[in-house]
């Protein structure tokens, strides 16, 4: 099965280009975007964040996209098996076990909030929740939140839609899901901006979005900007690496990235712009975190003409936008237990269904009845989601560019980057791409690592 001749046959490839994109944008665009990004940007200025945004996205989503590509399509295997076929030394093997354990980590904080989204999409199509108001909304969340039951009901159907769509082979499976629902993501946040452009606050959510204000730049909000950008990215934890062992040796990887980069950035832009213009419509307050989704958004949904509609609309963007990220974050340890184990998908599939759907319990329970069981201050899910975002995928990150900018061979890396020379792309990109890779990335992203551990603050 694993020999190199029938490889490929035998683990599957996208079919097409748009699955190629509309899978990896799908992995990067989540909760990430559409409501992380408006949330961390209203909170660290606006239109001076999305600049060093920008900066970031280019020294260290590039490169770090690239790198993870290099792995993936290089070798068109699982991430241990990557590791295991590139570097000799065998202590290296074992990050492929810190991607799968963070994978696992980050399923299950994500599927928490997935499925609060799931139930508040049903809720918002069946128009019952734009019938209530203000203090309804959080008193309604809170309740709902916090309850033992009901959103472990939704975890089990979430993953259960994850399991239906990871089960079956990358073509019938990831790549047709995200073929039909990342199109609508798309016209969905197209429609929605539309009605955004006729509402009052409008021009002040414009205005705070791209007005810019250098004052407002401190060393910590460039480190928020580099945080933000890498889990918007997906970076880091070996998603990109997976979905590009599936990639076809003729896919131009630096223009995949690039457009990844790209649509990933627009996305976070035009939910910010929905959201800023919601809440200057509404003078609304950014109470942050779930509040701003699941209780502030609602209630102005609420009041909008058509209400039912936008709250209907939004809610399934992010539903969909949680589906196909989360499918990348199975497909990791799916790809390695189906590699490694030799077992086939549907099996794969099921074990980490049910792994990921006892992890997400112990996430959801920190809300309600395991509140009080607390290491160090923080409950089960604000572990899973403090050693996933600030240790796992910073870790993956650097080691992911300094493997590919420094372990591997330069003629293996140039000729991924080329397609062994068939590419046209200018020197000079090859050039930036894996100096960043070797000397900017690492550095910048042990950056925010160590402040992300609270070892390193200004
Ligand atoms: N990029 C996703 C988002 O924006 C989250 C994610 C992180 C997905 C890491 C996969 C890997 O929500």
């Amino acid at each position: 099965m694993q020999d190199k001749s029938n490889n490929k046959v035998a683990r599957g490839e996208f079919a097409t280009r748009l699955g190629v994109i509309a899978a990896t944008v799908g992995s990067a665009v989540g909760l990430g975007n559409i409501w992380g990004f408006p949330y961390t940007a209203h909170e660290n200025g606006g239109g001076a964040f999305l600049i060093v945004y920008l900066v970031c996205v280019f020294l260290i989503g590039i490169p770090v996209i690239c790198a993870e590509f290099v792995l993936g399509r290089g070798t068109h295997k699982n991430v241990l098996g990557a590791f295991r076929q590139l570097c000799r030394y065998k202590t290296l093997h074992y990050i492929g076990y810190i991607s799968i354990l963070a994978a696992v980590l980050i399923v299950s904080f994500y599927s928490v909030v997935a499925g609060w989204t799931f139930e508040y999409t049903i809720e918002a199509v069946s128009g019952a929740m734009t019938s209530g108001s203000g203090g309804d909304y959080q008193e309604y969340f809170h309740e709902f939140s916090t309850s033992a039951w009901k959103p472990i009901l939704w975890i089990v159907i979430f993953i259960g839609v994850n399991f239906f769509i990871v089960s079956r082979s990358i073509q019938k499976g990831i790549e047709k899901i995200s073929n039909i629902m990342m199109p609508l993501l798309f016209v969905i946040l197209f429609v929605m901006v539309v009605n955004s452009f006729f509402l009052d606050g409008f021009n002040q959510g414009i205005n705070f979005m791209f007005s810019c204000d250098f004052s407002k730049i401190t060393p910590t909000v460039v480190i928020k900007a580099m945080g933000q950008a890498f889990f918007s990215l997906s970076l880091g934890l070996s998603c990109l690496l997976i979905y590009s062992s599936y990639f076809t040796d003729e896919e131009n990887l630096t223009r995949t990235a690039a457009i990844i980069a790209v649509l990933d950035t627009l996305v976070a832009i035009l939910s910010g712009i929905i959201i800023f213009s919601a809440l200057a419509t509404y003078k609304a307050e950014n109470v942050g975190g779930p509040g701003l989704v699941f209780c502030v958004l609602p209630d102005i949904f609420g009041n909008m003409p058509f209400g039912y509609v936008w709250a209907s609309l939004f809610f399934l963007l992010l539903l969909f936008a949680s589906i196909t990220s989360s499918i990348s974050m199975l497909e990791i340890p799916i790809a390695f237990i189906h590699e490694e184990f030799k077992v086939s998908r549907q099996v794969a599939a099921m074990i980490m269904s049910v792994v990921a759907i006892a992890g997400a319990v112990f996430c959801s329970l920190s809300f309600g009845p395991l509140r009080d069981a607390t290491i160090f201050g923080k409950t089960i899910f604000d572990i899973f989601n403090f050693l996933a975002e600030c240790v796992f995928l910073p870790l993956g990150g650097i080691i992911f560019s300094i493997v590919v900018g420094w372990v591997l061979e330069k003629h293996f890396v140039y000729g991924q980057l080329t397609n062994n020379g068939t590419l046209r792309t200018p020197r000079f990109i090859l050039k930036t791409i894996v100096f960043l890779m070797r000397y900017v990335s690492p550095v910048l992203i042990a950056m925010v690592f160590l402040y992300g551990l609270g070892l390193f603050d200004f």
